[in-house]
């Protein structure tokens, strides 16, 4: 049995997300997720909240909170608000976790023994005004790459370029707008990147597959002049791991902690030791996804993320992973993300501008966000949310489309035979023709989900539940039931049938209506088709079945405004 690893960048703990984050990383992880398992693969899926650094910090502060208690809270909201969207994580984790404590404690020390940390006193910029040492996230100026004028001291923005505050153009405290900024000595940890130049250009030639966006942004990096820059790894918090070299203290690091984004990719993998934990497993059970002398190496191992992660996935954790000299399991694939732009603009967190996580599902049902955002994916380009487009969407795809077929079938059968498959009539050439086509275009489907193209893969489901209309469209049992009713059972009959394999074809995308379906025509087979013609010939005559209730609602265009308006930038955070 194949076993798939697969992780979705962690979403930070700071606040709620928003459909641009989700359709980033989340989404079509569990896409794949869920497609995987239905294709019969051992799945681990694992996501978790990114909870230390500053961007917790300034949050808990702005709640008024104890930022550990601030982080629980939260954790529990995302974590319930991703079982909304039905994201069917094997677990949700916390890299506050004990385990993770541990286990990036320990990577330090490893790094150390391989001479690749290393202690450096340094000057660090200091806030008179602020009364503090200013963590790189603190500080904002202008980009020396790119000339973004609001670039944070630790990465830009615009160019992706990771960044140390000392290289920040007009440099300013974002916690005061203070520009007293001063250097003071202070001692610090380096991650010596820059030796492990050539065993990262090897590891990312080898990966001959990945998607243009991945490589050209790891190749980037890599091989401009300073892109593999020693990085700092220890910052002046109070919230984060405690840096230690193992479970020693380290001398002269006292009261620092490591970098959030040390510690943020270590979690993919304590993670997977929590899960363990929480369900009573052992440590062989998580160690044989994550170490190759433990059994990992038949593991496929996926990660999904945003365009702005992509050097962090590609440079600084796979310099932990190999620098450790153990035998980790490293990333196969990483399936990367651009931007979603919501209405004309962007996203804003801070302004409340587009539509968060929470705010969806308050509105409507998960699906009709899954189905949009996966159609909609930010793959090959950015792409925008528009409100028509979601109407539309929802209309056409799932409410015209797919739900009046399932509806008009059932429906047709109730009233003219009964609640159950009808008997009589045989499949013909218009019957067999469709089986060819849809076996063409499951092939089709199949490939493109299994290469994580993710808006061919719905437009694909998309022109599977349009072949059945067709069918229906050519067909007409309502007319044919007139003259010929075996007949008109026949092709009631195949419409069943087809309603079941989109039942299982879909689930990846929409699980909730896939779901109903089942329940609706009382499906116990639910194994991934590979045959089409036996699929559409499981439901046999007598087969008992309900009318499910409507399958989507949709969208008017008064509705749409109301949610124009609602949405347009006014959420206090
Ligand atoms: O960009 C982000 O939202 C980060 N919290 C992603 C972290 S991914 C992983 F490395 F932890
Ligand atoms: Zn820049």
């Amino acid at each position: 049995m194949a076993r798939t690893l697969i992780t979705s960048a962690l979403p930070y703990i700071n606040g709620i997300k928003h459909l641009g984050n989700l359709v980033g990383s989340q989404l079509p992880a569990d896409l794949y997720a869920r497609y995987c398992r239905a294709r019969g693969d051992e799945v681990l899926f694992l996501c978790a909240t990114d909870e230390h650094g500053t961007p917790a910090e300034i949050a808990a502060q702005k709640a008024g909170k104890p930022v550990a208690e601030f982080c629980a809270q939260l954790h529990e909201a995302q974590a319930e608000i991703a079982k909304g969207f039905r994201l069917s994580f094997d677990h949700y984790g916390r890299s506050s976790s004990d385990q993770n404590r541990k286990l990036t404690q320990h990577f330090a020390k490893r790094l150390f023994d391989e001479g690749l940390v290393e202690e450096v006193s340094e000057t660090q910029v200091y806030s008179e005004t602020d009364g503090r040492f200013l963590p790189d996230r603190y500080i904002e100026g202008t980009c020396p790459n790119c000339g973004y004028d609001s670039a944070r001291g630790d990465q830009c923005d615009n160019c992706t370029k990771q960044l140390d505050p000392t290289d920040l153009i007009n440099p300013h405290s974002t916690i005061s707008g203070a520009t007293d900024l001063e250097e003071r000595e202070t001692k610090h940890l380096y991650l010596r990147q820059s030796k492990m130049r050539d065993a990262l250009n090897n590891w990312i030639d080898e990966k001959k597959d990945w998607p243009i966006l991945t490589t050209s942004i790891a190749k980037k990096w890599l091989n401009d002049g300073d892109g593999l820059q020693d990085r700092g790894i220890t910052r002046d918090l109070k919230w984060g791991v405690p840096v230690q070299k193992g479970d020693a203290p380290w001398e002269g690091m006292e009261g620092k902690v490591f970098y959030v984004w040390f510690d943020a990719p270590i979690e993919y993998i304590a993670c997977a030791n929590e899960w363990t934990e929480a369900n009573g497993l052992t440590d062989a059970d998580w160690e044989r996804w994550w170490r190759t002398d433990k059994g990992a190496d038949d593991v496929r191992y996926v990660q999904f993320m945003g365009k702005d992660n992509v050097p962090f996935h590609t440079l600084s954790f796979p310099v932990t992973m190999l620098g450790s000299n153990e035998p980790w399991k490293m990333v196969d694939y990483i399936k990367s993300f651009n931007y979603l732009n919501y209405d004309g603009g962007q996203f804003s967190t801070s302004r409340g501008r587009g539509v968060f996580m929470d705010q969806a599902l308050s509105i409507l049902p998960a699906d009709y966000w899954r189905w949009w955002l996966l159609s909609h994916a930010p793959e090959s380009s950015d792409s925008e949310f528009t409100w028509e487009n979601f109407q539309q969407s929802v209309n056409k795809d799932l409410s015209d489309v797919l739900g009046n077929f399932v509806s008009r079938i059932t429906k047709f059968c109730r009233s003219k035979f009964s609640e159950s498959v009808p008997s009589g009539g045989t499949y013909g050439p218009v019957e067999e023709a469709l089986i060819a086509d849809l076996s063409d275009k499951l092939k089709a489907y199949e490939t493109h989900m299994t290469n994580m193209d993710v808006r061919k893969s719905a437009m694909e489901l998309r022109g599977i539940w349009v072949a059945g209309n067709e069918y229906l469209q050519t067909t007409a049992p309502w007319a044919t039931f007139k003259t010929d009713p075996e007949q008109a059972a026949a092709q009631v009959r195949l419409g069943l049938n087809l309603i079941g394999l989109y039942a299982r074809l879909s689930a990846p995308f929409i699980p909730d209506t896939a779901e109903k379906i089942q329940a609706a025509l009382n499906m116990s087979n639910l194994d991934w088709p590979t045959d089409i013609a036996a699929t559409l010939g499981e439901f046999k005559e007598g087969h008992a079945f309900t009318v499910p209730d409507n399958l989507f609602v949709k969208i008017d265009d008064d509705q749409r405004v109301e949610w124009q308006e609602k949405f347009a930038g006014k959420r206090e955070d």
